[in-house]
């Protein structure tokens, strides 16, 4: 069963940073089924990489998207993506050292981090966010 799948409350109003979105949506749900058909080894080690590199890009990109349109809340949300980064290369590497055995833990934070970051801090540097700024 998927984590999540894309709907209009995930819509940040610019569409690559929604096209990269979904990619790492699909990869926590893909990382997800592997764990729910009880794989473990090469395969899952290798969707865990990969979500790692596609974040990281995605990370650089909305950030350098935040630098280009002057958004303010630049550098507390670069923070916050550290801090997500430093957990993800955490579980990352309990994944790895354990032959792609994923922590229970795991699957939890990328649940919560694809509620509460894109629907909460990720949707205030886009169209919507002057909106929601406004509103407080
Ligand atoms: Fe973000
Ligand atoms: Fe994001």
């Amino acid at each position: 069963m998927p984590i999540m799948e894309w709907d209009d409350t995930l819509d940040v109003g610019v569409q690559a940073m929604n096209d990269e979105h979904k990619r790492i949506l699909d990869l926590m749900n893909q990382i997800n089924d592997a764990h729910e058909d009880g794989l473990t080894g090469g395969l899952v080690i290798a969707l865990v990489n990969q979500l790692g590199q596609v974040t990281l890009d995605h990370f650089r990109d909305e950030e350098a998207y935040m630098a280009r349109t002057g958004y303010a809340g630049l550098a507390s949300h670069a923070l916050i993506h550290k801090d997500l980064l430093a957990k993800y290369t955490a579980y990352a590497d309990d994944t790895r050292r354990n032959d792609g055995r994923l922590p229970e833990k795991f699957l939890m934070f990328l649940k919560l981090w694809l509620t509460a970051h894109i629907r909460g801090i990720d949707m205030k540097y886009g169209p919507k966010g002057e909106a929601l700024r406004q509103a407080g």
